[in-house]
């Protein structure tokens, strides 16, 4: 079993350029099954939900290569329409190939995707928009068996919630569909800015991403791309988070600063200084940190939920208390139990949790509950007195290529062992 072990305590250093963002690879390397020849894709990390969305798409017939953080796709032969199960629960998020496999084939068959860590994480938006663009769905005890019947029709869809994957699956599927698609209230993460590029990039007639509203005319003809990525601004929060809960000096760069506006705003509200130019955001923490007012998760522009538990282990050393209201997902505190484990002082009720900050944490060792959650014990691990051990890096590795790697280039004492 691997374990990260970190040693604590000492003040941070230096600067890390950020990887490419797994939440714009995931749905870009499915857009790639539209395209009927060759999609080179950079800036792609190096994470098991790139592996595992890489196998998705050889296992439909693509040719799918990885050189360093280049990937080259060539989608030119599809000869199956399903994902398979082991799949499908390895990476939730799998359920973005439902749109482009059904536009690209006209029949998609995949296993339901699990409850998860976070919660329930339904998929009736994706099945009711799929459906109103004419796709039948049949819902069996072994899965879903799709169809796009006679064709996928544009049509005006409102999302009950701007849903980040329902937005990008009806994009996708719109692609492939005839007609003009409006997504109303569609999610506006600088991710789905991304898709639109990629697509863009391709061939595809898509406007609005970034705004409420996204027109996606469907059935142009694509073409081979070449496409960079976008910087994962989550892995950025959490460094500055660890700058700001070790204290020093802390340089993200490759990324775009606006992404982040919200998380530096409440880390300079917590007495970081905090300086951005156009690709880098320098953070310093001399002073001790000072609780903030209430951190309401929400859907960008508003507080990301992913950067919940790594500000939350930086503000448990801080003086006075400090209030998060978890919005998006019902479980997602799973972290709080063992940043307990490290002296953390934290109350839980419901989506609300009180964290009343304290001098100092000590090292322990401590299991990962999820992807943002265990980065946020190594966020904590770096504050503390003493030795941690992180285990449970399979979540951790979903999303960071090399995190022992870009806190050591921070100067933070980590190593992975096995
Ligand atoms: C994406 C991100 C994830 C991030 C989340 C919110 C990826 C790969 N993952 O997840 O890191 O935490 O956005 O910013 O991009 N919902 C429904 N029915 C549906 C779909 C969603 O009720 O059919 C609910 C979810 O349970 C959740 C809310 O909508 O409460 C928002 O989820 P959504 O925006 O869809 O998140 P994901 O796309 O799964």
């Amino acid at each position: 079993m691997s374990k990260l072990l970190v040693t604590g305590g000492e003040p941070l250093e230096g600067e890390v350029k950020i990887q490419g963002a797994k939440n714009s690879v995931l749905p870009i390397l499915a857009a790639t099954v539209l395209n009927p020849g060759v999609s080179v894709i950079q800036n792609c990390p190096r994470i098991r939900d790139v592996t595992a969305s890489l196998e998705i798409l050889r296992h439909l017939g693509c040719r799918a290569e990885q050189t360093g953080d280049t990937v080259t796709i060539d989608a030119t032969q599809l000869v199956r329409h399903d994902v398979p199960d082991e799949l499908m629960r390895e990476m939730r998020s799998s359920v973005i190939f439902l749109g482009a496999i059904l536009a690209r084939l006209g029949e998609a068959v995949m296993c339901m995707p699990g409850g998860c860590e976070l919660g329930p994480r339904p998929i009736d938006l994706h099945l009711a928009s799929i459906r109103k663009m004419g796709g039948e769905i049949r819902e069996t005890s072994e899965g879903l068996n799709c169809s796009a019947g006679a064709g996928l029709k544009g049509c005006e869809l409102s999302l009950a919630i701007p849903s980040v994957g329902v937005t990008e699956n009806i994009m996708l599927a719109a692609c492939g569909a005839q007609g003009l698609t409006i997504i109303t209230n569609a999610a506006r993460e600088p991710e789905i800015v991304d898709l639109q590029r990629l697509l863009c990039s391709m061939g595809a007639d898509v406007q609005g991403a970034g705004s409420s509203v996204i027109t996606i005319t469907g059935c142009r003809p694509l073409h081979d791309t070449t496409y960079r990525v976008m910087a994962d601004r989550i892995v950025a929060a959490t460094y500055l988070s660890a700058g700001a809960a070790a204290g020093g000096r802390v340089t993200v760069s490759g990324i775009d600063y606006r992404h982040l506006s919200t998380v530096t705003s409440v880390l300079s509200e917590a007495g970081c200084a905090v300086r951005s130019g156009n690709d880098f955001i320098t953070l310093v923490r001399e002073g001790p940190l000072r609780s903030v007012r209430p951190i309401r998760t929400a859907p960008y522009p508003g507080f990301p939920t992913d950067a919940q538990a790594p500000v939350m282990a930086a503000l448990c050393v801080s003086q006075g208390a400090t209030m998060f209201v978890e919005n998006i997902f019902e479980r997602r505190y799973g972290h709080v139990d063992e940043l307990r484990r490290m002296g953390a002082d934290i109350s839980v009720e419901g989506r609300v949790a009180l964290i009343y900050g304290i001098p100092k944490l000590h090292g322990a060792a401590v299991v990962s509950p999820d992807l943002r959650g265990g980065t946020a014990l190594v966020v904590a691990a770096l504050a503390a007195e003493g030795e941690s051990t992180v285990t449970g890096l399979h979540h951790i590795d979903r999303g960071h290529q090399d995190i022992e790697g870009d806190l050591g280039a921070l100067g933070g004492q980590i190593r992975r062992a096995e």
